[in-house]
């Protein structure tokens, strides 16, 4: 077989066999194969696509790649969650409680922030203390007796899709579905969930723009789980703006916590509640009904507030967080980003706003970047809601004065105020099984 011959076939459009895939992923990650080959392999995959058996057939060789985590110990009650990224997303911190004081087990391995998005690990480092590297066993035994335990994805996991997305990232080949969804799903069987809930994000703050290509990737990723007898949900979700008032690490975890204490915003509230009673529902195999009312009585009781208190603890984090929320909020600088006129906030780009928290240095530019993790944004006023000149829509939150000036123009782009008031934003579009 000849790596010149693979590329070639997919160059006209032809489908790959296992072995030809297999000989790619093997012999990329022996070093056999040169990086300009598989560039010019994926450039063709991203143009003439793959097949589903091909998707497939990708899937298992970078499964194969590396380690896999074993939850097998855990049964059925194993489920996982995957957000496809986006800006202020901080449902994990919140769904993996609930789903946990309601009986289910969530072991969960995630990721940083990269660019405009965020990510979960660097949230929950904002939390004094807390660990996000265990070995297997104490990682499996706080999911047998907390039921809620997120750590830094390992060093050998999926290592194939560590090496194959660094140069997707680089030469313009991430936009590509059969690329993404076995990607995501490499890591997502790899992780050892028995049930998968996926959050598939659409809009300017996520990387499908389309609902379209929301629902094509959703299948995908859908179709792969079912080939390796896992159960797979996938919602459908609004990312076009913020999903929550808060953007940056510490001020995510505040706000975490006031919907585990009933007080959330509400777009953010109701899809952490969706999320997690999808989760329930293939975790417990109850219907949607029950799982719903069983994840909202599990906040109204404080069960699931409790549950992220076992798990901050567990984990070595400081827990006067919960009863002193205000500790999470903010940095040294404050700046009240302000309405320039009356009127309707009729958008609030999330892709913007993400960049926004960046520039405040809440975010990274490079993946070796430090970050601030009490930077970010506190939105007073969101969409849809009348502002008048001068009122404050944001409070924004920096170690260095110097940074408020981009971050203010930047907002200065992402926000239109306007004398009509939009229509209502779709917050959910699908849910598909
Ligand atoms: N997230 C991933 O993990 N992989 C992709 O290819 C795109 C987004």
């Amino acid at each position: 077989m000849r790596i010149y011959d693979i590329i070639t076939k997919k160059r006209y459009g032809a489908q790959l066999s296992g072995e030809e895939i297999d000989f790619v992923i093997n012999g990329y990650m022996r070093g056999d194969i040169a990086d300009y080959q598989i560039s010019s392999l994926l450039m063709a995959i991203c143009i003439n696509s793959m097949s589903e058996s091909e998707t497939n057939h990708l899937t298992k060789a970078m499964l194969n790649s590396g380690d896999t985590v074993d939850l097998s110990s855990l049964g059925d009650l194993s489920v996982d969650k995957h957000s496809t990224g986006g800006v202020g997303d901080k449902t994990t911190l919140i769904v993996a409680p609930i789903v946990a004081s309601c009986g289910g087990r969530v072991a969960k391995m995630s990721g940083r922030g990269l660019g405009f998005t965020g990510g979960t690990i660097d949230k929950l480092e904002a939390i004094d203390g807390f660990k996000t590297v265990l070995d297997q066993k104490e990682f499996l035994a706080q999911a047998k007796d907390v039921g809620a335990v997120v750590i830094a994805q390992s060093g050998n996991l999926v290592p194939a899709d560590k090496k194959l997305y660094a140069l997707r990232d680089v030469t313009a080949t991430v936009e590509s579905i059969p690329l993404i969804a076995s990607s995501i799903m490499s890591k997502k069987l790899a992780s050892g969930a028995k049930s998968i809930v996926l959050d598939v994000k659409v809009g300017r703050g996520a990387f499908m723009k389309t609902e379209d290509d929301a629902k094509k990737l959703a299948l995908a990723m859908i179709k792969i789980g079912r080939s390796f007898d896992r159960g797979v949900t996938a919602l459908i979700t609004n990312m076009d703006i913020p999903l929550g008032y808060c953007v940056g690490n510490s001020l995510e975890i505040y706000e975490a916590i006031s919907v585990l204490k009933g007080q959330g915003e509400k777009r953010l509230t109701t899809v952490a509640l969706e999320l997690s009673a999808s989760m329930l529902s293939m975790a417990l195999k109850i219907d949607i009904e029950e799982a719903t009312k069983m994840a909202q009585e599990s906040i109204s009781s404080g069960r699931a507030l409790e549950k992220l208190q076992q798990m901050i603890y567990a984990q070595g984090g400081r827990l006067d967080i919960i009863n002193n929320q205000d500790s999470l909020l903010g940095d040294k600088h404050t700046y009240e980003y302000r309405a320039t006129g009356d009127g309707y906030i009729a958008s609030v780009n999330a892709e913007r706003v993400g960049t926004c928290s960046m520039l405040l240095g809440a975010g990274r530019v490079k993946k070796e970047d430090k970050i601030n993790h009490r930077a970010g944004l506190f939105f007073k006023k969101s969409y849809g809601d009348y502002v008048k000149r001068g009122d404050t829509i944001a409070t924004l939150y920096a170690n260095d004065i110097s940074l408020f000036y981009g971050a203010a123009k930047m907002l200065d782009e992402a926000i239109l105020i306007s004398e009509e008031k939009p229509s209502d934003n779709i917050l959910i579009y699908d849910i598909i099984k």
